[in-house]
């Protein structure tokens, strides 16, 4: 059985009951094997495993898919409930913003306006702004970040480190369809001739590794991923397709790095990231 709370109130009363680790697993619901993977990870290393459900409105544009994100509590819980979690806080937004959307918000700095920051704009300041009040309300040892959302991931570090939040945070990685599509809650509007053209970005991340593992510099990592991405649809379009480190600084030479790929299928935006190693410069 997996409790859910749907007030603050409720929430503070049972997180005051809770001893030992509490990991959290912030969701926006419409959870897949993906999250399963997240939850499980959370099973495993803590104690009490709370998940919560919260379409968060700051972090859509006036154009983005507020309204139509899809909504399926119902099956959420039974995934909460087959991966071990013990609680699910599922408030409303009245609950979360009781004051209406808060004129106060996280400033994600420099990155946040890169990559994902540059085609959404305020998108990270809508993101963080809610992780730190869900850690906040939740205060758990541990949180638990895809690594298919990189960025958020990194910035959610960046964030805890630099505002001295006192929790761990755990990056799980992408969960993929056998044929490479990494998991998404936002593959479920694409049509079939969409979804294989969604296979493009997958695609161009495996064309960099492996240039990446023939031992090529960063030019020709990018430039084998680029050659890859290809859609064969017009309806397709790359958004951004980039080589950094680790901490999403530009340009590494060698070592550690990471190649991220945004584009459009049809209406849908979707991102997909690797870990690739460069070789040394010679
Ligand atoms: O990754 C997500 O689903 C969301 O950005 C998060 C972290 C739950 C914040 O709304």
């Amino acid at each position: 059985m997996v409790d859910v709370l749907h007030t603050r109130k409720e929430l503070a009363a049972a997180r005051e009951g809770l001893t030992g680790t509490v990991g959290v697993v912030m969701t926006m619901g419409a959870l897949h094997t993906g999250h399963e993977t997240l939850l499980r990870a959370a099973r495993e290393r803590a104690d009490h495993v709370l998940v919560t459900i919260f379409v968060n409105p700051l972090q859509f544009g006036p154009n983005e898919d507020f309204d139509r994100y899809p909504r399926t509590l119902d099956s959420d819980l039974e995934i909460c409930r087959r991966a071990g979690a013990d609680l699910v806080f599922a408030p409303s937004v009245a609950e979360m913003y009781p004051e209406g959307q808060p004129t106060v918000r996280l400033n994600p700095g420099p990155l946040g306006e890169d990559l994902e920051g540059l085609s959404r704009p305020g998108f990270f300041h809508g993101v963080l702004t809610v992780v730190l009040k869900l850690l906040q309300l939740t205060r758990p040892d541990l949180a638990f970040f895809g690594e298919k959302d990189y960025q958020q991931l990194t910035l959610v570090r960046r964030m805890v480190r630099d505002l001295d939040v006192p929790t761990e945070i755990v990056g799980v990685p992408t969960v993929r369809e056998p044929d490479g599509l990494a998991l998404s809650s936002r593959n479920r509007y694409l049509s079939a001739d969409e979804r294989r053209a969604a296979l493009s970005l997958s695609a161009a991340l495996r064309a960099g590794v492996a240039a990446a593992e023939r031992g090529d510099d960063a030019g020709a990592v990018l430039a084998a991923a680029h050659r890859a991405f290809d859609p064969g649809t017009p309806d397709a379009r790359l958004d951004y397709l980039v080589l950094t480190d680790t901490d999403l600084e530009p340009g590494p030479v060698s070592g550690p790095a990471r190649l991220l790929i945004a584009a459009w299928v049809g209406a849908t935006r979707l991102i997909d990231n690797t870990a690739l190693h460069l070789a040394p410069r010679p």
